[in-house]
């Protein structure tokens, strides 16, 4: 194992969209940053992009539904790196519009599969790793669209749709956020008082190819928030969900 003296962050799926933003903004922020990306064209081009800029980019081969993969990651992470102190769990997909009542259950299984396993799958294989780190941080991107609340008010707190219009044929996605929700509490609670903190971010409507770049926001904007939780201070909060609504601090959301 070999000492490494910046702070090591890994973020999945960060070939494109909010989450090779959100490797930049921690690059930039000075820390050697591990570009996870299950594709290893797309992922070196992503990392050979940003390095170019002078930040210590460096490409890691994941595949979040598949365990072999996070384990063969992890493996290198602990001989290059020894400890990882920020792991943001940004991969995911969409879900077909569709009202429930005609969405198969096989559908909404294969959306969990990356949004949901796939966050335990990475998790536990880095969780040896970001223990060892002194005050590791984890951020679950989720969405303001899986707040149970707003789903049973049928209104979106955040104010991007508009009343009355909270998504309803949204179920994989929508439901798949949801428990990535449950599981970012289940971790947050299992590691309190650890040193560890595990909140999850609401990157706002961000123009990706996962709505046909239909958001309102840039992926600068869209990584802005869980960033903001990946460089919480050692007195930060654990168990939050936190959006973006245009202040400084974020807004505080309704699980
Ligand atoms: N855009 C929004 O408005 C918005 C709002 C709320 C939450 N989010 C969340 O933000 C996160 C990033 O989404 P985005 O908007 O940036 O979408 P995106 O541009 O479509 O990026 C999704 C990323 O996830 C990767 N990915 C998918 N399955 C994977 C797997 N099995 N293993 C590893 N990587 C995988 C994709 O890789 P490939 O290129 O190989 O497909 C891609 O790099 C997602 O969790 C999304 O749910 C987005």
């Amino acid at each position: 194992m070999s000492a490494h003296s910046a702070r090591v962050a890994v973020v999945t799926g960060a070939n494109k969209g909010i989450g090779r933003e959100i490797v930049r903004q921690l690059a930039e922020r000075g820390h050697t940053v591990y570009l996870g990306a299950r594709d290893e064209q797309r992922g070196r081009a992503a990392a050979a992009d940003l390095s170019a800029d002078d930040l210590d980019v460096r490409f890691l081969h994941l595949d979040v539904t598949d365990e072999t993969s996070a384990k063969t990651a992890a493996e290198r992470l602990a001989q290059e790196a020894g400890t990882v102190h920020v792991l943001v769990n940004n991969a995911g997909v969409g879900g077909p519009m569709q009202p429930p009542s005609q969405t198969p259950a096989d559908q909404v299984r294969s959306v969990y599969e990356t949004n949901v396993f796939g966050v335990i799958t990475v998790t536990n294989a880095l969780l040896p790793l970001l223990r060892k780190a002194s005050g590791a941080r984890i951020v679950n991107v989720s969405s303001a669209i899986g707040s149970l609340k707003s789903a049973a008010e049928n209104l979106d707190q955040t104010g991007e749709h508009p009343p009355g219009e909270f998504p309803s044929t949204l179920l994989s996605y929508a439901s798949s956020k949801t428990a990535l929700n449950a599981v970012t509490l289940a971790y947050a609670n299992e590691l309190r008082g650890t040193g560890i903190l595990v909140n999850a971010a609401s990157p706002g409507f961000v123009a990706t190819d996962i709505n046909g770049h239909h958001g309102r926001l840039t992926t600068e904007e869209g990584a802005r928030i869980p960033v903001l939780l990946a460089t919480l201070p050692d007195d930060g909060p654990t168990a939050v969900f936190l959006g973006e609504n245009g202040t400084a601090e974020g807004q505080v959301l309704d699980w």
